[in-house]
């Protein structure tokens, strides 16, 4: 005779495993998100601490050159003259490309065609998409609207 308990018991890791992983991560399940970010004259970086001070629970990370990340992030980053992608930015992207989920550039209107270009050109180059592109250090909606993308995109509360 079959005993069905000791059966199940038997293959007891193939179901516990399954089991554990819909308990545990759900979509409800605050994970960690991560924010790279690069800023020269301090417009991406008050932008940053705007989103900080409304989720303290986010991860900021200044970028540089030659940083290799371990962990999945979103780049936030400014347009240079003539709609080019900073340098650091360039550098960084270079090296951690597979690791970054979307892409967003500061920029400036009176800069006309070529405002927040940065965005539009690492998003083609790399292949990453763009989550917002806003002016100076942006404005309250802005931050809200990025901190909507960002917990939407990390299934996150
Ligand atoms: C030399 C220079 C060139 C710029 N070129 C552009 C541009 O082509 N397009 C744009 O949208 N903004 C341009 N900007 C505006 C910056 O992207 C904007 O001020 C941004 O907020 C800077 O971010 P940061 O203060 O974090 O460095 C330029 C700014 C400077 C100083």
């Amino acid at each position: 005779m079959c005993d069905v308990p000791q059966l199940l018991d038997n293959f007891r890791p193939l179901w516990v495993f399954p089991h554990f992983l819909v308990t545990f991560v759900t979509k409800d399940t605050p994970l960690m998100a991560i924010i790279y970010f690069d800023s020269r004259t301090g417009n991406v970086n008050r932008f940053v601490d705007n989103i900080k001070a409304k989720r303290p629970d986010f991860t900021t990370v200044r970028i540089e050159p030659d940083m290799t990340v371990k962990e999945r992030g979103h780049l936030i980053t400014y347009t240079d003259s003539d709609g080019e992608i900073p340098f650091t930015t360039y550098l960084f992207m270079e090296r951690n490309w597979k690791f970054i989920e979307s892409v967003s550039s500061s920029g400036n209107r009176n800069w006309g065609k070529t405002y927040g270009m940065a965005a539009k050109r690492i998003s083609v180059g790399f292949g990453v998409p763009i989550a917002l592109v806003f002016e100076l250090s942006g404005l309250d909606s802005d931050v809200d609207a990025y901190i909507s993308h960002v917990t939407k995109s990390e299934h996150i509360l």
